[in-house]
């Protein structure tokens, strides 16, 4: 399939240009005006709207097993949806059981994921540690493009990661070239805290940001920071949610360390009332970790993407319906934890974010796509509209409107967090691979057709941190 994107406003790259994109063979050959393009070419008027490289989550959980349950939404009904809104990529999470075989958890995700119609990554957990696993994370980095390892410093007696795990493995990603990430909360402070909530008869979805208090999730942010900073290894914070963890990272990134935060289109735009809901189940609906927030924390974020401290947004899109919440109706602690928005998550941002002054286009495209392609490596394949790079892009307009609603998304999940919601600004069409996959309100979601992207090892910053750890060495040695 060959397209031609005529009159649209190229966004890209920190700029805006007025120019033609020609797409064949799943990369974008030219940009320009008048350009030369076969007969049968497709051609869409993009006149009035922003051309712009497809979205990238980096953070989704299709088809997760989790607390007892598998998320409804598998990888082709999660990518369509997320094509529908402008996603041509994510990056979702092999999570091995503690003792489980790395290559073998890797494995059966690959296989789960081959349905997937958009493109998609994996980071692999670290979810326990021997000789296997170390000698694993080289064979998922050096063969199978796996550049970001997960810690879940969370979920005690499941799959939370210790200070041990975390140092070996963080240090295994520095010999590696590969990113360390982790999901920041104290797990024995939220195991502990759970119990005692439940003993004092607090059984309710009320109890769920009870047990996870910011001062947990600024804890374990400051103790990723601070294990990373020994071993002089870059570090990512996955779904940034207070103003205590975001000044974790801002200070040490003012200390010259590389550290990188993630915030969810949820945490900036639901706050912590929904949980005071008096109705199970849509309270229970809004149960993930780490909790919706306090409005002030939704202020801090918002001011944390706008200065840079933030880098990216995701959704940590892992959908359960009611039936599953209800297994908590007695214990909150027992609600499988998860929300969805990989649909929405850039509607939701243009409405919040460019609509009203905070982001410029070219800052939109930062943070929804070319920020995270920066960081996992793939830039400028992914992440921007240039010759060369992946035909993966959507085309934005901006007078577009809809009402968010569980009836009408593409979402599996009965349920949507910005439910009601009047956006403008939408994707009227989406291009993944080359080939058209959403036009006007119509999905083309072909199972399977999306691609495994390979994201190559670190070298450049790696390089660069050991050539500071070796001057650091020789100074020590000279005095
Ligand atoms: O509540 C959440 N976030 N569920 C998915 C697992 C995780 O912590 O990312
Ligand atoms: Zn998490
Ligand atoms: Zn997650």
């Amino acid at each position: 399939m060959s397209i031609l994107i005529k009159n649209g406003t190229i966004v890209s790259d920190g700029q805006q240009k007025n120019a033609d994109v020609y797409c064949n063979e799943s990369v974008i050959k030219a940009i320009g005006q008048d350009l030369e393009v076969p007969d049968n070419t497709h051609i869409i008027d993009a006149q009035g709207q922003y051309v712009m490289p497809g979205g990238i989550d980096p953070h989704t959980h299709m088809q997760l097993p989790f607390m007892g349950t598998v998320a409804t939404e598998d990888f082709y009904t999660g990518t369509a949806a997320g094509l529908a809104g402008g996603t041509t990529m994510i990056i979702d999470f092999v999570i091995p059981n503690p003792q489980q075989n790395l290559m073998e958890a890797y494995h059966t995700w690959k296989d789960w994921a081959e349905k997937s119609c958009s493109n998609y990554s994996f980071h692999v957990a670290i979810t326990w540690w021997d000789e296997t696993v170390k000698a694993d994370m080289k064979t998922l980095v050096e063969e199978e493009g796996v550049n970001s390892f997960k810690h879940f410093m969370a979920y005690k007696n499941a799959i939370m990661a210790d200070d041990e795990i975390m140092y070996n493995s963080f240090s295994r990603s520095l010999e590696l070239g590969a990113m360390p990430t982790c999901h920041a909360e104290n797990g024995e402070m939220v195991f502990q805290l759970q119990k005692q909530l439940i003993d004092q008869g607090i059984t309710g979805p009320e109890g769920h940001p009870l047990s996870r208090p910011p001062a947990a999730e600024a804890e374990a942010a400051n103790r990723a920071i601070k294990i990373a900073d020994v071993i002089g290894v870059p570090v990512y914070l996955v779904h940034v949610s207070t103003e205590d963890a975001l000044d974790e990272i801002t200070r040490a990134r003012s200390n010259g360390q590389r550290v990188y935060g993630e915030c969810l289109a949820g945490h900036l735009l639901v706050d912590e009332s929904v949980y005071l809901d008096t109705n199970f189940e849509r309270a229970a609906a809004h149960v993930m970790s780490p909790p919706f927030r306090a409005p002030e924390h939704q202020k801090a974020l918002w001011k944390g993407l706008q200065s840079g401290n933030l880098q990216t947004t995701a959704t940590d899109h892992c959908c359960f319906c009611a039936e599953q919440k209800a297994a908590g109706k007695d214990d909150f602690s027992k609600i499988p934890n998860g929300t969805a928005g990989v649909e929405d998550r850039m509607a939701v941002l243009w409405t919040h974010g460019v609509s009203t002054g905070k982001f410029t286009p070219e800052e939109f495209v930062d943070i929804t796509s070319s920020n995270a392609a920066k960081i996992f490596n793939i830039h400028p394949r992914k992440g921007s509209i240039q010759v060369g790079s992946d035909a993966d892009i959507v085309i934005w307009d901006p007078e577009l409107t809809k009402t968010i609603s569980a009836k009408t998304h593409h979402q599996n999940i009965d349920f949507n967090i910005f439910e009601g919601m009047e956006v403008k600004g939408l994707p009227s069409y989406t291009i993944c691979n080359g080939v058209l996959k959403y036009a006007n309100g119509e999905l083309m979601a072909e199972i399977g057709s999306g691609q495994y992207i390979k994201r190559p090892a670190f070298r450049s910053i790696f390089n660069a941190l050991q050539k500071q750890a070796d001057l650091n060495e020789a100074k020590s040695v000279k005095r």
